[in-house]
């Protein structure tokens, strides 16, 4: 649909991500009384080198809709918040027991569990806090505190951990096609709830049409879900260099993952299929979706 004219992921993606770090920052100065070692510790967990795939896709689906990015930008902030107490607390022992996130030591290795339980508590905080103060008018603000507390909440992305965690523990019960379906009830809560919230946020503050609101959870679906399938692919057959993150742990602790379940190859042909799903599901965006299309590309070609 629109090739033609698409940009490269990686040059759309460096000057958002430049302005989205420099809010991310200004949105974590410390202030009042926050002890300075948990400033901190959220800072070192907010403000690694993450990709900032979820705030690109707040600006993009709020441009995708005629609004301006700087719009859109607290409901960015506040959608990275969340991903990033999310992963400070995957990391922790109790979770996935991580030591290397984002090519550095995780949260907990470096501040001790307490303080990486509550960074993560005071980013996720933070992040509503940011909507409701920064978001305009109040009722478009209260809308996205809806929208992202259902996303990120004990049926969306808490309630994906817990029985993500959970899996680990009982022994595979049912056919493939059975496990299949677990699998993707849990990579939907875990992973693409976050995924499509940050479209939808990006559709609310731009003030979207229902129709406009529809195509881009049409889009959010297949790629939330194809996002964690190149997830686990990357566990397998990533390079630490590369992902910042330690590979190969996935089939040792006993996860449900898709490589575990299909293998590589067709992981990977179930991944692209998805990608090709979000991006047909774009068309009724027009032109101004190119950002996400080339977004959807980047998610299944991406080493990181
Ligand atoms: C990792 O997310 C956690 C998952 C939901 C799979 P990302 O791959 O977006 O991590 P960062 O933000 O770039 O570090
Ligand atoms: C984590 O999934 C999803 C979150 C909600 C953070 P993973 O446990 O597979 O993410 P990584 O591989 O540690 O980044
Ligand atoms: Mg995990
Ligand atoms: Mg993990
Ligand atoms: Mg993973």
């Amino acid at each position: 649909m629109v090739e033609a004219t698409m940009p490269s992921f990686a040059e759309l993606a460096l000057p958002l991500r430049q302005d989205i770090d420099e809010a991310l920052a200004d949105a974590v100065g410390n202030s009042g009384e926050m002890p300075p070692r948990l400033n901190e510790a959220l800072r070192y967990s907010l403000l690694g080198s993450g990709k900032r795939l979820r705030p690109i896709m707040v600006l993009l689906a709020a441009e995708a809709c005629g609004c301006s990015r700087a719009k859109a930008m607290p409901a960015a902030c506040a959608v990275e918040m969340i991903h990033a107490y999310s992963l400070v607390h995957d990391d922790l022992p109790a979770m996935d027991d991580d030591d290397l996130r984002r090519g550095r030591p995780t949260c907990h290795k470096v501040f001790g569990e307490a303080l990486a339980i509550l960074a993560g508590d005071a980013l996720l905080t933070r992040a509503f806090e940011l909507l409701a103060v920064e978001v305009q008018p109040p009722v478009v603000a209260a809308s996205c505190c809806a929208s992202l507390a259902e996303a990120a909440g004990a049926a969306g992305m808490v309630g994906g951990q817990v029985d993500d965690l959970e899996q680990e523990q009982v022994a595979p019960s049912g056919d493939i096609e059975q496990q299949l379906q677990v699998l993707i009830s849990i990579h939907r809560r875990k992973t693409a709830a976050m995924l499509r919230v940050s479209l939808k946020l990006g559709g609310i503050v731009a003030g979207a049409t229902l129709d406009q609101l529809e195509a881009l959870d049409a889009f959010g679906r297949p790629l939330g879900l194809a996002f964690q399938i190149v997830d686990d692919l990357l566990d397998v057959g990533g390079v630490e260099a590369a992902t910042g993150k330690r590979v190969g742990k996935d089939h040792g602790r006993g996860k449900l993952t898709f490589p575990g379940l299909l293998g590589s190859e067709e992981s990977r042909v179930q991944a692209a299929s998805l990608i090709d799903e979000a991006c047909t599901a774009l068309r009724p965006l027009g032109p101004q979706a190119a950002g996400l299309e080339s977004l959807a590309r980047y998610v299944l070609e991406r080493d990181r």
